[in-house]
């Protein structure tokens, strides 16, 4: 991975090495404690049939992937924080989950074929992204879906990456907007929403 961009979530954990763990421990008190953590993944769910075949990109300590692992699905999960992807093999096994950077996605040169049924990109994950790679990133999705797959992202205003930027990038990158929301429980999206989810497909 010589000469690429260090995401902005490398760079937030090479100044604070304990914000992986932070991050990882903060889930799994949220779930100790009985908080709902599924929310992105029951919308996911919703979209698929059983047995889909699922990119978990920035999958983080694996909530999303793990979840949608136990429906039954067949869920790939990426990221590129190492501490992370330890957390996710040891909470949520069964999944495989790959430390690497979506800016270089290339799962079929590994082995794994890259037609999936959904990508889910939850969590902040394209605001982490290092900035000049949010084209690739998109690119990248685009080529890991299946004809009629669909990408799923979720990301605040105010982190950075304008929502008009994003839909302008996404749509440079092969993708076409099916629906915005403003939560992952169906709220609409509107002028004054502070959070995006957004459907995709390719043409
Ligand atoms: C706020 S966390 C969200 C994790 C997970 N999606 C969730 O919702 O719990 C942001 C994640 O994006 C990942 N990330 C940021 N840039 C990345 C990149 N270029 N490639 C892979 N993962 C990246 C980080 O490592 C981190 O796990």
């Amino acid at each position: 991975m010589s000469g690429r961009v260090p995401s902005q979530w490398e760079e937030l954990t090479a100044a604070d090495p304990a914000h992986s763990t932070w991050y990882v421990e903060r889930f799994r008190k949220m779930a100790a404690d009985g908080q709902d953590i599924f929310g992105e993944a029951r919308l996911v769910d919703a979209m698929l049939e059983r047995g889909s075949r699922v990119l978990d990109a920035g999958c983080g300590p694996g909530r999303v992937g793990g979840y949608l692992h136990r429906c039954g699905h067949n869920v790939v999960g990426v990221d590129i924080d190492p501490v992370l992807i330890a957390a996710a093999e040891q909470d949520y096994p069964g999944p495989t989950w790959l430390v690497g950077d979506l800016a270089e996605l290339d799962l079929p040169a590994g082995g794994t074929p890259a037609d999936f049924d959904a990508i889910v990109c939850a969590g902040n994950v394209l605001t982490f992204v290092a900035p000049s790679t949010r084209d690739a990133v998109l690119t990248r999705f685009t080529h890991h879906l299946a004809p009629t797959g669909r990408l799923i992202t979720g990301f605040g205003a105010d982190r950075g990456y304008d929502f008009p930027d994003f839909l302008s990038d996404a749509e440079t990158a092969g993708l076409t907007l099916d629906l915005r929301l403003s939560t992952w429980d169906l709220r609409p999206f509107t002028d004054d929403s502070d959070y995006m989810v957004a459907v995709f497909s390719r043409p």
